[in-house]
């Protein structure tokens, strides 16, 4: 953790609402890199001296570490996330229509457990408008030079037999504009949304996102966009192998594993307590070893060539590296910013590096899979 973030960032946080804080953190990522003094004190702080390539989806990765969705949902602060080092970012998740997501409170802070929980209901602005948005910030600024992910989500409204129209609207609409598409059925926090899960509702979406892309993709004589799919970790091995399974015959090019789950853990805290008790997705550090299970157990089925995205609780170097020794290609963290702050991108890739010079490997790409019993 930075010491200027643990003295000053974190003791603050403690006072304030977890959402106004989250919106006042990512203000001042957007205001500071929207300033060539200040943006290169950000570089000099908190960017990584160290690069760590990777390959996949087509682009090279300067290392394999990556900002998680629901961060950044309308992109505004896609400058600060380059500038302070991550490899990419996911934005989003973006539905059709905008919608302003669930009552507040909806984001909340279990800090002795190091976790979230929240039932934010996919708040974004809509795809339309995120489209118009990322335009304006192109022509300004240019792309930014990280692959820009998205995050694509069901508007609330929409029924689940529509659901693939939903999606594949906002793929059509975003599609020139981001690199990959994750592919979101396991919010818990729309009605219904994780029954997107079955061979039924998966195949209809994919095959019909597959669509869309390959005629844009042929119309502009250029390559098909990867499509992910991010699943939930409430499920079986079972399910999940059979998960992926039917995503990677369907033609998805990867998962994402996983999403926030609805179990608690047994608090050890009365103030972490009070957080459990929300209903919601739990992130952060009791989800950490089930999603590095969940990778081990897909990586294991499915064999070592199909991207393996993974996500929940990594807070520090090792938590990244043991993801990528069970499979995971690439490395994603959202409640690690929070509890770790801005520095978390630097510490993890020279911890990475720290980590590869001292084992058998030449590259991370060896790392991958390495340890999958
Ligand atoms: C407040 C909040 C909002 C989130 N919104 C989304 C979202 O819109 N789409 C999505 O796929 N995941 C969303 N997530 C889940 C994260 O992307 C990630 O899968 C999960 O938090 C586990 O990673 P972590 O332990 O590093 O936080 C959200 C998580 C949090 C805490």
């Amino acid at each position: 953790m930075g010491v200027g973030y643990r003295w000053f960032g974190r003791p603050l946080l403690r006072f304030q609402d977890s959402e106004k804080a989250h919106g006042r953190s990512l203000s001042l990522l957007r205001f500071a890199s929207g300033n060539p003094l200040t943006r290169l004190f950000l570089k000099m702080l908190y960017k990584p001296r160290i690069s760590l390539p990777i390959k996949v989806f087509g682009h090279q990765y300067t290392h394999p570490f990556g900002l998680a969705a629901g961060m950044d949902k309308n992109a505004k602060a896609l400058i600060g996330w380059e500038t302070t080092g991550l490899a990419f970012v996911e934005i989003g998740g973006v539905t059709m229509l905008e919608q302003g997501g669930n009552p507040k409170p909806r984001m909340f802070r279990a800090p002795h457990a190091q976790a979230l929980v929240n039932r934010m209901g996919f708040n974004n602005d809509g795809s339309e408008k995120i489209r118009d948005s990322l335009t304006r910030h192109f022509k300004r600024h240019g792309r930014p030079g990280i692959p820009l992910w998205v995050n694509l989500g069901k508007s609330k409204i929409t029924p689940l037999d529509e659901a693939h129209l939903d999606y594949g609207a906002t793929l059509e609409r975003l599609w020139d504009l981001c690199d990959v598409f994750v592919i979101n059925v396991s919010s818990p926090n729309t009605p219904n949304l994780r029954e997107l899960q079955t061979d039924e509702g998966l195949n209809r979406i994919l095959h019909h996102c597959q669509t869309i892309n390959d005629n844009i993709a042929a119309a502009n004589g250029s390559k098909r966009k990867p499509l992910l799919v991010k699943v939930a970790p409430d499920m079986t091995d079972e399910q999940l192998v059979h998960i992926a399974n039917t995503a990677k015959q369907t033609g998805a090019d990867g998962i994402v594993l996983s999403n926030t789950t609805i179990e608690r853990p047994t608090p050890n805290h009365p103030r972490d307590k009070s957080v459990f008790v929300e209903q919601g997705g739990l992130s952060g550090m009791p989800l950490k070893e089930r999603s590095t299970a969940m990778i081990r157990t897909v990586r294991t089925a499915i064999g070592p060539d199909w991207p393996i995205i993974g996500v929940g609780g990594v807070s520090n170097a090792q938590d990244a590296w043991e993801k990528i020794e069970a499979g995971a290609t690439l490395v994603q963290a959202y409640s690690g910013f929070v509890f770790e702050g801005p520095a978390l991108s630097k510490q993890i890739v020279h911890g990475l590096a720290k980590r590869l010079k001292a084992s058998k490997h030449t590259s991370m790409a060896e790392v991958v899979g390495s340890k999958t019993t």
